[in-house]
């Protein structure tokens, strides 16, 4: 429910001087595919090499996120729904704080990817696919999931009976099937250097 007496505040210091201090271009960093794709791997890859980069980053990843803030929403459409779009508003705050956020939620939704891009400033949302075909992820299944979804023992499981909406623009796709982690992480570390994300 929406509230008319409520305003917005206006902060004396903004974005651009917390980034000044860090000495760098705050940006969010989000992945996006299927479970067991290698989304959260690769994001933690990348948070360390950005790290030895004296980069300020923070990595927001969807199984610890539903164990605290996130607690209690499930998989269903709608709440799927809602767990990214609070994770969008965290990101835009970290963001805001001058923070490099990266985030690992498989995101199922076009629309609901494109609420946060919409949701934050243009050149700040990149938007990275972790195209992984469904049969390697399945044959890896680090958790077992994919086992007891075709068990029929999860409801709503991404890929099997709930779907997955492949970006149709990512800033940028990684077919990590047939790369290694270091090449995966490569391929954006120079997206960034090439776009000019890490020169400041
Ligand atoms: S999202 O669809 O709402 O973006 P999120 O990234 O937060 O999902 O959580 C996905 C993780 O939850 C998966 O990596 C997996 O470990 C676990 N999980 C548990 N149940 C499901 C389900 N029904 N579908 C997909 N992932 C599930």
């Amino acid at each position: 429910m929406s509230n008319n007496n409520i305003v917005w505040h206006k902060h004396n210091v903004t974005k651009k001087e917390r980034s000044k201090i860090k000495d760098q271009k705050p940006c969010l960093l989000w992945f996006t595919g299927l479970s067991g794709s290698g989304k959260s791997t690769i994001a933690n890859a990348l948070e360390v090499k950005l790290n030895e980069l004296n980069k300020h980053t923070y990595l927001l990843d969807g199984d610890n996120i539903r164990l605290g803030l996130n607690k209690g929403l499930s998989f269903s459409d709608i709440d799927r729904i809602e767990n990214i779009r609070r994770i969008g508003e965290v990101s835009k705050l970290f963001v805001d704080a001058g923070i490099i956020v990266l985030t690992a939620f498989i995101s199922p939704f076009r629309d609901d990817r494109n609420q946060i891009r919409d949701l934050i400033n243009k050149g700040e949302f990149i938007e990275i696919f972790i195209d992984t075909p469904i049969e390697i992820c399945e044959s890896r299944d680090p958790k077992g999931l994919y086992k007891k979804a075709r068990m029929g023992e999860i409801p709503n499981f991404t890929g099997i009976s709930s779907p997955y909406e492949v970006p149709k623009k990512p800033e940028i796709h990684i077919k990590s099937g047939d790369t290694s982690i270091e090449g995966c992480v490569n391929e954006i570390l120079n997206y960034l250097k090439l776009n000019n994300y890490l020169n400041e």
